[in-house]
């Protein structure tokens, strides 16, 4: 088996198997920030990327990604319930995001938890070549660099957290805090979205691991660990030529056509998840028709909420109250053939997604709490002209960087809504200069950028960076 000097380790390999409807299995680009953003640089840097299929077994046969060997890890549904739907998604996302929704404490979780982790470290260790570096994403795998460095101390291990790092008050609800902290703390150097995160992990070490802790690094087992932040970010020009491609110009004209030529449109693009706050953006929407600021002859919402982690129930009962919700709505609101809200419920392609982002007057950007928020990003780099409006939440990552566009806090319900009307009703010179400062912005910090910084950091040599485009 050929080894390699950089290796990815993330829960999810870029590629999902679904069923084709012959039966046969197909290969899909995995929708969620993540992966898309790690696809974008791996094709230009060989790799191995271990990681989950999606399904229960690792497939029928694996393509290789452009320079990228995928090697999967399987894992059987009793692990899916207690790893992912569990631990993952039930315990750790819901609490790292402020909690919008009750964490979940069941123990047994933690056991499979940490045999799936285990499992990563091991196929991590079996792959990586003599002094290869090894990179670990997220919160899936939290335990994996210290048990790889428990396996293979010669390897150079960076960890990078994609979603937030809570506060020490709620991180120390956690019944396993402290394995947590020692398992992303065996890595050389951990990052994050923001800033505030790194200090959030040094409040901790401090507190429940009695660690040194000094400018961007802490002091744990005569080791140190550096940290920082990392804002993650998208092929920029990638999405920009996307948008400009004659078909998808072609696709956003007919979808402004079915849309209505005249009327303003609002667009929302999220998975579906409590985190995004598409409840409150619609509860904002009802209000604007209920109390006529919008009517569905001149304005309509496109909301596309992509399935998500569908066997876990709290995701379940979400889409049924926001299913019940848009039904409400247009019920009450829209007349034969004008609906108030177009409700899209499927994934789309970059091309679909890139024609959307063209088409719409007002990007809706409400998450409740978020790492980074990419679509915020590709809606931006999607509208070369520099029209269009922005709506931001301030809580998400995104908002350190993209601080011209219209930002809100999504739990204030008046200010939603008139924040929604002042991007509605925006001077469109004002519009040009927000969007140009953030065009600007993610010019210099796209995707490439953020893996170089990271990358340096981590192996200070240079070695890895290198092989980025410059
Ligand atoms: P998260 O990582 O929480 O899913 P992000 O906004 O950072 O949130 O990333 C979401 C990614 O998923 C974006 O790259 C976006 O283009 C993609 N995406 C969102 N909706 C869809 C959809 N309906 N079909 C396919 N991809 C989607
Ligand atoms: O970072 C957030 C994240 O969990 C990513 O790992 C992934 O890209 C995205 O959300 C989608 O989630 P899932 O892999 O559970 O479908």
């Amino acid at each position: 088996m050929r080894r390699s000097s950089l290796v990815v380790v993330a829960n999810r390999l870029p590629l999902d198997d679904n069923a084709a409807p012959d039966g046969a299995c197909e290969w899909r680009r995995s929708p969620g920030g993540l992966t898309g953003a790690l696809h974008t640089i791996l094709q230009q840097a060989p790799a191995t990327w271990v990681g989950w299929g999606g399904g229960q077994a690792p497939g029928p046969r694996l393509p290789t990604v452009g320079n990228v060997r995928l090697r999967p890890v399987a894992l059987t549904a009793d692990e899916q319930r207690g790893y992912y739907e569990g631990f993952a998604n039930s315990t750790l996302w819901p609490l790292y995001h402020d909690a919008v929704q009750q964490p979940v404490f069941q123990r047994e979780w933690w056991d499979t938890y940490r045999a799936v982790n285990q499992r990563f470290a091991e196929a991590a260790a079996e792959v990586a070549g003599r002094h290869a570096a090894v990179w670990v994403q997220d919160y899936h795998l939290q335990l994996v660099p210290r048990m790889l460095r428990e396996l293979r101390p010669d390897l150079l291990i960076g960890f990078f957290m994609h979603i937030p790092f809570p506060p020490p008050e709620l991180f120390m609800q956690l019944p396993r805090r402290v394995e947590l902290l020692h398992g992303m703390l065996g890595a050389d150097l951990v990052g994050f979205q923001r800033e505030q995160a790194a200090h959030n992990l040094a409040q901790l070490a401090q507190k429940l691991l009695g660690a040194e802790t000094g400018d961007h690094a802490i002091h744990v087992g005569g080791r140190t660990v550096r940290t920082g932040a990392f804002p993650v970010s998208i092929d920029v020009a990638e999405m920009a030529a996307l948008a400009a491609r004659p078909d998808v110009v072609a696709h956003a004209g007919k979808l402004r056509h079915d849309l209505g030529e005249s009327k303003r449109v609002l667009l929302s693009v999220d998975r579906l998840d409590y985190t995004k706050g598409i409840e409150h953006r619609l509860t904002a929407y009802r209000e604007l028709l209920r109390d006529g600021h919008v009517k569905v002859r001149d304005t309509v919402l496109v909301q596309v909420a992509v399935p998500s982690r569908e066997r876990v129930e709290s995701y379940r009962d979400l889409r049924d109250r926001i299913e019940g919700e848009v039904g409400r709505i247009n019920g009450e609101y829209g007349r034969v053939g004008e609906p108030a809200i177009h409700y899209l419920n499927q994934p789309f392609d970059r091309a679909q997604l890139a024609a959307l982002y063209r088409t719409a007057d007002v990007m809706v950007v409400t998450p409740l709490r978020d790492g980074m928020n990419l679509v915020a990003k590709e809606f931006v780099a999607a509208r070369e002209d520099g029209s269009g409006a922005l709506v931001l939440s301030e809580f998400a990552g995104a908002a350190a960087e993209l601080s011209t566009a219209f930002l809100v806090n999504p739990h204030d319900l008046d200010g939603l809504k008139q924040t929604l009307m002042r991007a509605l009703e925006a001077d469109p010179a004002d519009l040009r200069a927000r969007m140009s400062g953030m065009r600007r912005h993610l010019t210099e910090h796209d995707i490439y950028a953020w893996a170089r910084a990271y990358l340096t950091a981590l192996d200070q040599t240079g070695r890895l960076a290198q092989r980025l485009p410059q």
